[in-house]
C-alpha cells in the first residue's frame, strides 16, 4: 500500500493505489479477490481469506455462479497449482523451483494475496542477504536508551508473517549464504523464531507459511542444506507447454502491462506476438517448429518473461514513432538484444537461424528484413 498520509509536511503525496506504478496482486485484483471471498462456501485454513479451491481459481481463472468472471494469473498444469495450495495448508513450506522466467515470482505473488491479502512480507535473496533480514534486527536509538526489550526490536517480514499467521516470501532463496539460509531451519521445523537476547521467543500464528523462489540456474551457487530442503515440497514450474499457451501468456501480460503503461490501445498485430514467441521457443528448443532443422541455442534464457518485454517495447515504439500498430520492425531490436547476449558466439547462431530458418519462412518476408536491417 502507498501512504497516503505523511507526517513531514512540505510534500504532497500522491493518494490512493491506482496511481502506483506496479499495484501489488491484492490491489490490482481486489474485485476478483472480494468476489472469490464472497463466493466462496468451502472450508478455510486458520486465517486463510478464502479456501484452497477458491485460491486455486483465482490463479487458473474460472467462473463463479454468480457470474463474475475471474480471469487466469497462470497459464499451466492445474495440478501444479493445486498441489501448491495445498502444501501451504500443511506444516511444510513451498519452494517454487524453475528456469527464469517461468512465473515463480508471480504465482508466490498471486499465492500470497489471495491466501493472506498481503504479498508484501517479502525477503529478496542475495549473496549480502544478512541473517536480520531473516530474523530481526534491533533499532539502535532504542536499544541505547532502553536496553533490549521487545520495542527495540525490528521485526524482518518472515517475524511478521510468524505473529500475523500469513504467507512469508523469500525470493531466490538459493543466492542466500548458506550458513543465512540455515536461520529457517527452526522458523520451519519448530515454528519458532527464538530472541536469546531477550530470553524469549516468538512463536508462529496458524496460518503462517513460506513460499520460496529458486532458480534451476543457480544450482551450485549455494545449495539448499538437505536439512532445509527437507522443510520444502518442491514445485516445479515448466515453461510453457506449447506455442499458443506461450502467446495466450504474452498477449494477456502485455495488454496489463500495456494498460498500466498508457500506451494507446492499438491493434497490437497478433502475428507479431506469435513470430516472437516462435522465434525464442525455436531457438530455446534446438529445432523448428515442424521439428525438421536443428538449431543451436544462444547463451541467453529467452524466456516467457522477456518475449513479454520485446513486445511490450515495440507497442511502445509502435505507439510513439510508428503509426501505433506493431510490426517486424518494432520487435526486431529488442529480439536481437534477447537472443545475442555474447556478442561472438550468439551473433553467429543469429544470423545462421536468420538464413537458414526465417528467410525461407512463408509470410515472414517482414520480419526477415527487419532483423536484417537491426543485425547489420
Ligand atoms: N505459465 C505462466 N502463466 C502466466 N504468466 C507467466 C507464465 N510464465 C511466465 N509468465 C509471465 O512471465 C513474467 C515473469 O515471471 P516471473 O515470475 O518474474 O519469473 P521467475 O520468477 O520465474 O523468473 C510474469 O509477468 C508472468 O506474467
Ligand atoms: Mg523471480
Amino acid at each position: 500500500m502507498i501512504e497516503t498520509t505523511s507526517a513531514a509536511a512540505g510534500f504532497a503525496p500522491v493518494a490512493a493505489t491506482e496511481q502506483a506504478l506496479r499495484p501489488h496482486a491484492e490491489d490490482a485484483f481486489a474485485d476478483e479477490l472480494a468476489a472469490l471471498a464472497a463466493a466462496d462456501d468451502r472450508p478455510r485454513p486458520a486465517r486463510w481469506n478464502m479456501s484452497p479451491w477458491a485460491v486455486a481459481t483465482y490463479l487458473l481463472g474460472g467462473t463463479l455462479s454468480d457470474g463474475t468472471v475471474i480471469s487466469p494469473k497462470y497459464v499451466g498444469p492445474r495440478r501444479i497449482v493445486e498441489v501448491a495450495v495445498t502444501t501451504l495448508a500443511t506444516d511444510r513450506a513451498l519452494l517454487l523451483l524453475g528456469v527464469p522466467g517461468t512465473a515463480k515470482t508471480w504465482v508466490s505473488e498471486h499465492l500470497a494475496a489471495a491466501i493472506s491479502g498481503d504479498s508484501t512480507l517479502l525477503v529478496q535473496g542475495t549473496a549480502g542477504t544478512p541473517e536480520e533480514a531473516i530474523r530481526y534486527g534491533w533499532n539502535y536509538a532504542q536499544l541505547l536508551t532502553n536496553g533490549p526489550s521487545r520495542a527495540a526490536l525490528v521485526h524482518s517480514p518472515l517475524m511478521r508473517a510468524m505473529e500475523e499467521g500469513r504467507i512469508a516470501r523469500v525470493e531466490e532463496l538459493t543466492r542466500i549464504p548458506a550458513d543465512v539460509q540455515d536461520s529457517l531451519i527452526t522458523i520451519l521445523s519448530e515454528k519458532t523464531l527464538p530472541i536469546p537476547e531477550l530470553g524469549t521467543e516468538t512463536q508462529a500464528v496458524r496460518g503462517f507459511n513460506l513460499i520460496a523462489t529458486a532458480n534451476d540456474r543457480d544450482r551450485g551457487v549455494n545449495d539448499l542444506s538437505s536439512a532445509l530442503r527437507r522443510r520444502f515440497n518442491t514445485v516445479v514450474l515448466p515453461l510453457p507447454a506449447n506455442a499458443e499457451d506461450e502467446v495466450e501468456i504474452v498477449s494477456r501480460r502485455v495488454d496489463q502491462l500495456g494498460r498500466g503503461l498508457d500506451l494507446p490501445a492499438a491493434p497490437r498485430g497478433a502475428d507479431e506476438i506469435r513470430r516472437v514467441v516462435t522465434v525464442f521457443r525455436e531457438l530455446r528448443s534446438g529445432t523448428t517448429e515442424d521439428g525438421r532443422t536443428k538449431l543451436k541455442s544462444p547463451s541467453g534464457t529467452l524466456s516467457t518473461a522477456e518475449a513479454i518485454s520485446v513486445v511490450t517495447n515495440g507497442l511502445a515504439l509502435a505507439a510513439h514513432f510508428g503509426d501505433g500498430v506493431l510490426r517486424a520492425s518494432d520487435v526486431a531490436a529488442g529480439i536481437l538484444g534477447a537472443v545475442v547476449r555474447d556478442p561472438a558466439a550468439d551473433r553467429l547462431i543469429w544470423q545462421e537461424y536468420l538464413e537458414t530458418v526465417v528467410r525461407e519462412r512463408d509470410g515472414w518476408k517482414d520480419f526477415y528484413r527487419a532483423c536484417r536491417e537491426v543485425s547489420a
